[in-house]
């Protein structure tokens, strides 16, 4: 099965080789009408996620297989194992193979360039998602895509609903200063998700009177913990990391004292909720008992993540929508394969020519 699939996609790549050697040595594909007249059901979609070992892009993946599936295209998705020289050499594969779009789960996002220019050589639309790359690298390229989410968004979200628990139940302020003091688990370091996530989540507190001495401007992930940030590190979006962490901060800085956490996504909440819970708190019918509840709040609202607020362990989560963004980045793909990116065409509003933004949705219950 998966043989036939492989010889089929080569022939198809060999003709296309074949037709673009007879339109005139390699000069430029129409511009806006690469693809021609190519049908859905031959576009072949050549697409890496960072890694596979990941929730959130397990759901992302999960999407965009369903999406190809039901509108009849091909897709490869390919495991970049968290490598970006792997990442650039599966690109370098699927351009050999012949397909007809890229679409892109960047590794490290600041060192792209030979992925974007892989894609550039070969004249094939690439179409990112989930680590944005650069201005300069998108606007490099007339046929680069960006499928994402307003990180600052979910972070706003995350400080609102901290703030809003703490106006409801006053004695989770367990030293009376009138200010959270908190601990963080931040994502990937300089994933713009894991930076706004931290900088708008503190600026929303900080803006309600609820944190002190945070500075939006200076503030960066490997910042010093202030006055009311009690610790900050990167468990790069990991469960059993942020789980260890979180129990050296149990140890360190004492439950008496940590009034909030404040985890860059559900997977890194649960792993702090593992230690809460080793520790005797936030287990079910302890929430706004500040003896036996601290409030955590994530972003993604994996299954796990939701099942967490059901039991009400975890205060809140974010909706990071993987169904629709990975549908996004099908149908734009395909749309980019076949030069005829529209609003209509990708069935979500494109902005700028290049990108297209999922909302992000506050999920308490
Ligand atoms: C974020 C998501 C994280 C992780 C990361 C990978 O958007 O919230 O859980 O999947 O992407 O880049
Ligand atoms: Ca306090």
């Amino acid at each position: 099965m998966k043989g036939k699939h492989i010889i089929v996609v080569g022939l198809a790549s060999l003709m296309a080789l074949s037709l673009a050697g007879c339109g005139g040595g390699g000069s430029p594909t129409p511009s806006g009408n690469g693809g021609g007249d190519l049908a859905t059901s031959d576009v072949n979609i050549g697409s890496v996620v960072y890694k596979f070992d990941d929730t959130f892009m397990s759901s992302m993946r999960d999407a965009m297989t369903a999406q190809a599936t039901s509108v009849g295209a091909k897709l490869d998705i390919q495991d970049g194992q968290n490598d970006q020289s792997k990442e650039n050499d599966i690109v370098n594969n699927f351009v050999t193979q012949g397909v007809n779009v890229l679409a892109i789960n960047p590794v490290k996002a600041d060192i792209i360039d030979p992925v974007l220019k892989s894609a550039q050589d070969a004249k094939l639309p690439i179409v990112f998602f989930n680590k944005q790359p650069s201005d300069a690298v998108m606007n490099s390229y007339d046929k680069a895509y960006y499928v994402g989410a307003k990180a600052e968004d979910s972070g706003t979200m995350m400080g609102q609903m901290l703030a809003d628990y703490f106006q409801q139940n006053p004695t989770a302020d367990k030293n009376g200063d009138g200010k959270i003091q908190f601990v963080m688990l931040t994502g990937e370091i300089n994933h713009q998700d894991a930076v706004a996530r931290s900088l708008y989540s503190q600026k929303v507190l900080q803006d309600a009177g609820l944190i002190d001495n945070f500075d939006i401007n200076s503030w960066t992930q490997s910042s010093p913990p202030t006055d009311c940030m009690l610790a900050n590190q990167s468990a790069n979006w990991d469960t059993a990391a942020a789980t260890d962490l979180m129990n050296n901060w149990i140890t360190s800085i004492g439950l008496d004292k940590i009034e909030a956490v404040i985890a860059n996504n559900d997977d890194m909440g649960l792993g702090a909720i593992a230690a809460l819970q080793s520790a005797g708190y936030n287990k079910t019918g302890s929430k706004g008992d500040p003896t036996k509840y601290i409030p955590v709040v994530s972003v993604d609202a994996t299954d796990k993540g939701k099942a967490a607020l059901a039991d009400g362990s975890l205060l809140g989560t974010v909706l990071n929508d993987a169904v629709n963004q990975g549908k996004a980045v099908v149908n734009l793909s395909i749309a980019a394969a076949q030069g005829n990116v529209t609003d209509a065409t990708v069935g979500y509003p494109v902005t700028d020519g290049k990108f297209v933004w999922i909302p992000y949705v506050k999920v308490q219950s």
